[in-house]
């Protein structure tokens, strides 16, 4: 009898050990990052997530939430599970779970995601851009919640990072806090929104710290950023295969995008992919990241060609492209990077690295310090506000087929600074202070391009548009002249106005008072079609300092630019 109990007993022991091991198995294996996606592309799409313990990979998914049909699945036991869903259709929405073949390890109501459009399709392009956000604060949360505001109509298709996502040195513990964290983070955000990234030097610093020179070669270079990212890098979504996650290209709709990585430099010559060592050499322009920048826009078809990298070529705060040991980096991008990729006709550079937020005019052909900036450069001064009548125009054929791009540093994601005020001849407006947070939406549709620049309060304060557009020359209605500007502005004695005269027209120019009278007839005659530039010189005609208008007629076309003398 008494061995009878002692087997009862034991057989009880054992299934509330089995019971509570299978509690433990169960609670034990639970996702601790993500998921997140990767590459997205028309057909596939790359899921990622980590476990706090080893299982096999299964990622559930269909077009009916709550009818999970298909699954994609990987058999090696791993804490960072990789799984790459294939066989997807275009421009699809499909719900999803994710865990092990044995069970969901975690399914929320926000796990979705809609598949890119493919070359056929010619819906519009919405992607978000942030930069230098990668501090987990509470900046961080209100550009983020500011995002939900904006685009709830409209979400975007995907979120491109311009660098130093992580601070301070993109370690994965870093990642981990500031940039999967669900509180202040995009944890839930990447749910059903993927990032394509670039790095900063911030995240470098777990890499190839440039503060600790570095001799690595850049193919043998590992860290956090690099296992987290999983970019297209063999031209399975358009472009040339640069084999490598430090940059990379792809396609979405009729878009080509480029990523370069500004942080390869190295007190090696043989490993300075970005010639930093020679920043300020023009005529440095080959390495294997340059060589391959070049082969893979020469073979782009695409009508937009968009580039993204960290560290801006050109700041008006601080002087902070200028001449630095802090900046010899952002030099050197502009100097190796902007001639390469202007050739091919780029239309929009996003950068990040200062803590502001900048954008450019329509300019072409700027590689060097600011006081080298000249007229001829600046292909329109306008605003770009195409609500204004001032979209920037590319134009498809003609003299200035493909010329002209717009720079943008949107780098105050979840850290401002304010050390003084923006002022460049190729930046067009942009902000800087300590508390000026924000983020960059653009959309592409067609021939136009619509950048919005919205704050962390919701509050849009920059627009710009670039249109595609043919050339018609002069028999272009009403175009009698172009690139009609003034620099520098305001000046002390003299300042220099240029214009485009596109048919040969009768010109007059002259310099008005604030009450409209003429108080300066500059020039009248006939012009050929032709670039133009001439000085006017206020000191000469003894007029005081203030504000004056320019108007320049050509054959009854009339337009005027505000000209400030000053001390
Ligand atoms: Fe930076």
């Amino acid at each position: 009898m008494i061995v009878m109990k002692k087997i009862y007993l034991l057989s009880i022991l054992a299934v509330i050990l089995v019971c509570d091991l299978s509690t433990f198995s169960l609670q034990a294996q639970k996702v601790i990052r993500g998921p997140y996606m990767q590459s997205p592309a028309p057909y596939s799409i790359i899921m990622r997530w980590r476990t706090d313990s080893l299982t096999d990979s299964r990622v559930n998914y269909g077009t009916t939430a709550g009818s999970l049909t298909f699954h994609a699945d990987s058999a090696t036991p791993t804490t960072e599970h990789r799984v790459k869903i294939n066989g997807l259709s275009a421009r699809t929405k499909y719900y999803y779970n994710v865990g092990s073949s044995t069970q969901v390890l975690k399914a929320d109501s926000r796990m979705y995601f809609t598949t890119a459009i493919d070359s056929t399709m010619s819906d519009p392009v919405r992607f978000w851009v942030i930069g230098d956000f990668g501090h987990g604060n509470t900046a961080e949360r209100d550009v983020r919640n500011s995002y939900y505001n904006y685009a709830a109509n409209h979400p975007a298709d995907f979120q491109l990072w311009v660098g130093d996502n992580a601070y301070s040195d993109g370690k994965d513990q870093e990642y981990q806090d500031k940039v999967f964290d669900t509180v202040n983070s995009f944890g839930n955000t990447f749910l059903n929104l993927p990032f394509v990234p670039t790095s900063g030097n911030h995240d470098w610093n777990s890499i190839c710290a440039w503060t600790a020179p570095c001799n690595t070669d850049p193919n043998l270079q590992t860290g956090p950023y690099l296992n987290i990212i999983d970019p297209p890098t063999e031209g399975e979504q358009g472009g040339v295969a640069s084999h490598k996650k430090l940059f990379y290209s792809f396609d979405y709709g009729d878009i080509h995008f480029v990523c370069l990585n500004s942080e390869l430099g190295a007190t090696s010559a043989a490993n300075d992919w970005l010639g930093v060592q020679r920043y300020a050499d023009t005529s440095f322009n080959s390495s294997p990241m340059l060589d391959w920048l070049k082969a893979d826009l020469a073979a782009t078809t695409k009508k937009w060609k968009i580039a993204f990298w960290h560290q801006c070529p050109y700041s008006g705060q601080d002087n902070l492209t200028e001449l630095s040991s802090f900046q010899l980096f952002c030099i050197a991008a502009r100097n190796h990077f902007n001639p390469i990729i202007e050739r091919y006709g780029i239309d929009l550079v996003l950068t990040g690295h200062d803590h502001n937020y900048q954008r450019g005019n329509l300019i072409n052909g700027h590689y060097g310090y600011m006081a080298s900036f000249t007229p001829s450069m600046m292909l329109n001064n306008s605003s770009g506000n195409d609500d204004l009548g001032e979209a920037y125009i590319k134009y498809t054929n003609g003299p200035l087929a493909g010329k002209g791009a717009v720079y943008v540093v949107q780098g105050n994601s979840s850290e401002g600074n304010s050390y003084s005020t923006i002022s460049h001849p190729a930046i067009h407006w942009g902000e800087a202070c300590d508390t000026c947070y924000g983020s960059l939406m653009i959309d592409v549709n067609g021939d136009r391009l619509d950048g919005h620049y919205f704050t962390s309060n919701g509050v849009v304060r920059d627009q710009f548009t670039i249109k595609k557009q043919a050339w018609t020359g002069i028999d272009e209605e009403d175009a009698a002249f172009d690139h009609f500007y003034v620099f520098p502005n305001p000046f002390r004695e003299q300042t220099r106005i240029s214009y485009t005269v596109l048919k040969k027209c009768p010109v007059k120019i002259d310099v008005l008072d604030a009450r409209g009278k003429v108080v300066m007839a500059y020039f009248s005659g006939y012009r050929e079609p032709g670039d133009y530039q001439d000085m006017i010189d206020m000191d000469k005609e003894y007029l005081p300092e203030g504000a004056y208008i320019v108007r320049l007629d050509c054959g009854g076309v009339v337009k005027y630019r505000k000209i400030v003398k000053a001390n």
